[in-house]
């Protein structure tokens, strides 16, 4: 790849801008039980945001299908198409359900890789996923039954079972391994949604959790793994079609129901970034505060695996900016 086509390392400022829009954007609907207007609101301002940042990206991953919320749909061009070819993998608010309801740890994320590196799932929208810090990334195996997973994941770490918290998707489909979870003695942190913010959090090492583990949406998997290559840990996730409709599809269309693909495979490469600003407080990152009728400020955490800088960024947005993701009110 020739340099003007490399991504350049301004790009992760740029697209902090994006994820920052989206949320604020998002924030205004916080609480209001309207989880299709809060997702366009925050699709609108980042798609205002992204149209100026100098790159020629395609939509590789949008989020809509699952639940037809309006989308930056795949295939779409954006960016002011001047920079370097990059695929995008966006979900302008993860959490819709949860801005809806005025609950914790909704953010804005958008993931972008160099034309050709994301991973395509295709006709299958969830994806069954573990995800763990870097201590234990070559313990993360779909085909251990989870239970003895943990037990590995103490025995590596040292620590009783007890110890082992594995953070999952409330659904009633988690429900077996909820309990092989606790058979086995480990403990389990129920999440209502959001398994991005979640994988981050399990592959930190200074947070509470351990491991995610579950079905989540395929989407969601491979925006965890553009920041898992940029702040370490590993990811691997196995196509889960929903029906034999979507078992027929994927097998026509040539996927591998049986692999299981790291967290380099959904990312080829070693130059993705990743963003992502909080909506609504949470484990990682705090919400949009609107403090009176002309500042916001916003908390976000961007990063690039090339060089695996990590940055958390603290902002606060004054009226122009306000203006310029919400006319009407800021006008
Ligand atoms: P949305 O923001 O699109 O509502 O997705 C939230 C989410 O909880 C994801 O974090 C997760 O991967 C997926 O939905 C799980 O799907 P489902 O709610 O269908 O089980």
């Amino acid at each position: 790849m020739s340099p003007a086509r490399t991504p350049d390392r301004n790009l992760a400022l740029e697209l902090v801008r994006t994820t920052e829009a989206a949320a604020l954007s998002a924030a205004r609907l916080v609480g209001c039980g309207d989880k299709e207007a809060a997702d366009q609101a925050a699709v609108d301002a980042m798609r205002i945001v992204l149209g100026s940042v100098p790159m020629d990206g395609i939509v590789v991953i949008g989020e809509g299908e699952k639940d037809e919320a309006p989308m930056l749909f795949n295939g779409e061009q954006v960016g002011d198409g001047n920079g370097p070819q990059v695929d995008i993998a966006v979900d302008p608010l993860e959490g819709t359900t949860l801005t809806a309801k005025g609950m914790p740890s909704a953010i804005s994320v958008i993931a972008i890789a160099p034309r050709g590196a994301m991973f395509d799932p295709g006709p299958c929208v969830y994806m069954e996923k573990l995800a763990g810090g870097s201590d234990v990334a070559d313990l993360l195996d779909l085909d251990v039954p989870i239970g003895e997973l943990c037990g590995r994941v103490a025995e590596r770490r040292g620590v009783p079972i007890r110890d082992v918290m594995v953070v999952v998707l409330d659904r009633p489909r988690h429900q077996e391994g909820i309990e092989a979870i606790r058979a086995a003695g480990a403990r389990v942190r129920l999440i209502s949604d959001g398994d991005v913010s979640a994988a981050l959090l399990a592959v930190s090492p200074l947070s509470p959790v351990d491991l995610l583990w579950g079905v989540g949406g395929t989407p969601e998997g491979v925006i965890s793994a553009a920041a898992i290559k940029a702040i370490g840990g590993g990811l691997v996730g196995r196509m889960w079609p929903r029906d034999e409709g979507e078992r027929a599809a994927a097998l026509e269309a040539g996927y591998d129901l049986e692999a299981q693909l790291t967290h380099d495979d959904l990312v080829r490469g070693d130059d993705c970034f990743f963003s992502a600003t909080g909506v609504t407080d949470g484990d990682v990152l705090q919400g949009v505060r609107y403090l009176g009728a002309d500042v916001a400020t916003t908390e976000s955490i961007v990063m690039r695996s090339r060089s695996g800088t990590v940055r958390r960024v603290q902002a606060t947005h004054n009226r122009a900016k306000l203006r310029l993701i919400d006319p009407e009110r800021f006008g």
